[in-house]
């Protein structure tokens, strides 16, 4: 027998989405900017700790989807974030494509190094979504398992980044040998970023299809591209991810980071038809509204102040909140949770967050810098 309950009941309109962080990004009203932070499950907290100890490595937590479902939840358990982020890492879409990574204790990711032609040829996407079904399993059940009010978010690496380390084959401050192989052979490199970019797409997608309802796209190593390279390693590829996502998910925001790339993140924001951008620590905030303002932005306090804790930091969140509340805004740091940090100072950070209201007047004084007229171009 066909139930027809479901038929008499109208359908949810957006205006009734509970979550904020997917309100903003969808331009709906919310009484205060949402929260969660980058790397907000992890080492700094001692029940990830305890868990990672009993664990063969990192990469089976990632792959284990009893333990990536409870890493994940730890922190929003603990300090009631806006937002979960799916607990896994942007290498293991290296890793399904045949790039063996392993994470050394205290030392990093170690990868097969991808040198050449040669070692780019031996790669394949055939294995990537059974490799990644433990993944893509617990994004299924972390939505069955968060409220309605705690979006969930997918991530995976941008194309450069995850090439970057495949072909150092490890961690890097300037991803010489990465960047040397793009500017020798720009197409045997660019075999690389297309198989990883078809990649990611895939990967995305299927975790919006288990169940993410935003996807964010880490572009840590952005910062080391110079225009040109930037335009060619950092947008094309992105350009690329997003639009086959949007295209089949148009209902999905995606949010990118291009760490470090400055003043390049404003036409990485003006070509990619991103929903969010989130800004690093070094983006002035006046800045960005009025560079970067027709998308909504996310950040930037530095984890450096979360770390230190104490009243500079609440004074650190709140000139943030000022300057961004009237604008359509996610509260985040610039860049990850630091591994020293103290959970009570990431406690006191969400409550500070939560407690603000955005007041009456949308515009603060605090970025009047942003619309003083000595200062357009
Ligand atoms: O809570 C979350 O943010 C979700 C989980 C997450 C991890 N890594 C878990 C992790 C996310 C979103 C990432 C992204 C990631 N991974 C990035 C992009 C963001 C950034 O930090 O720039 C990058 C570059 C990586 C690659 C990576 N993974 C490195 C360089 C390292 C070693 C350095 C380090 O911080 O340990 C990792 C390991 C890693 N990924 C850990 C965690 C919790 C630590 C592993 C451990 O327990 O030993």
């Amino acid at each position: 027998m066909v139930d027809g309950s479901a038929m008499r009941t109208p359908k949810p309109g957006p205006e009734s989405e509970p979550n904020p962080v997917l309100r903003v990004l969808r331009r709906l009203p919310v009484a205060r900017p949402p929260v969660w932070l980058m790397r907000q499950a992890g080492r700094y907290l001692p029940e990830y700790r305890l868990l990672r100890s009993r664990a063969e490595g990192f990469l089976q937590l990632c792959y284990t989807p009893a333990l990536a479902v409870e890493i994940t939840l730890q922190p929003v358990r603990r300090f009631g974030m806006d937002a979960a982020i799916l607990f896994s890492d942007i290498l293991v879409v290296a890793d399904a494509l045949g790039c063996r990574v392993e994470f050394v204790e205290g030392a990093g990711p170690r990868l097969d190094r991808i040198d050449g032609r040669d070692a780019i040829a031996r790669l394949s996407g055939r294995r990537l979504h059974r490799h990644l079904a433990p993944v893509y399993e617990a994004v299924g059940e972390l939505r069955t398992a968060l409220p309605r009010e705690t979006a969930l978010i997918g991530f995976a690496g941008a194309p450069w980044t995850v090439a970057a380390y495949m072909v150092e084959g490890e961690g890097s401050r300037e991803f010489h040998k990465a960047r040397a192989l793009a500017r020798r052979d720009p197409d045997g490199f660019g075999k690389l970023i297309d198989l990883v970019a078809e990649a990611t797409t895939a990967h995305l997608m299927a975790q919006v299809e288990a169940g993410a309802q935003v996807v964010q796209l880490f572009d840590s190593w952005a910062g080391v591209l110079p225009e040109p390279e930037f335009e060619r390693w950092c947008i094309t590829p992105t350009l690329r991810v997003v639009e086959a996502l949007r295209a089949a998910h148009p209902e999905v925001p995606v949010i990118a980071f291009p760490r470090g790339a400055g003043a390049l993140y404003r036409p990485f924001a003006e070509t990619v038809p991103v929903a969010g951008v989130s800004l690093d620590t070094s983006i002035p905030l006046s800045w960005a509204r009025r560079e970067l303002g027709h998308r909504c932005l996310q950040g930037n306090l530095d984890p450096v102040a979360l770390l230190v804790g104490g009243s500079g930091l609440l004074g650190e969140a709140q000139r943030i909140l000022e300057c961004l509340a009237g604008h359509r805004f996610i509260f985040n740091l610039g860049h990850g949770v630091l591994p020293d940090t103290d959970p009570d100072e990431v406690a006191a950070l969400v409550d500070h967050v939560k407690a603000f209201r955005l007041p009456r007047a949308a515009d603060s004084m605090a970025c009047e810098a942003a619309r003083s007229p000595e200062v357009e171009p």
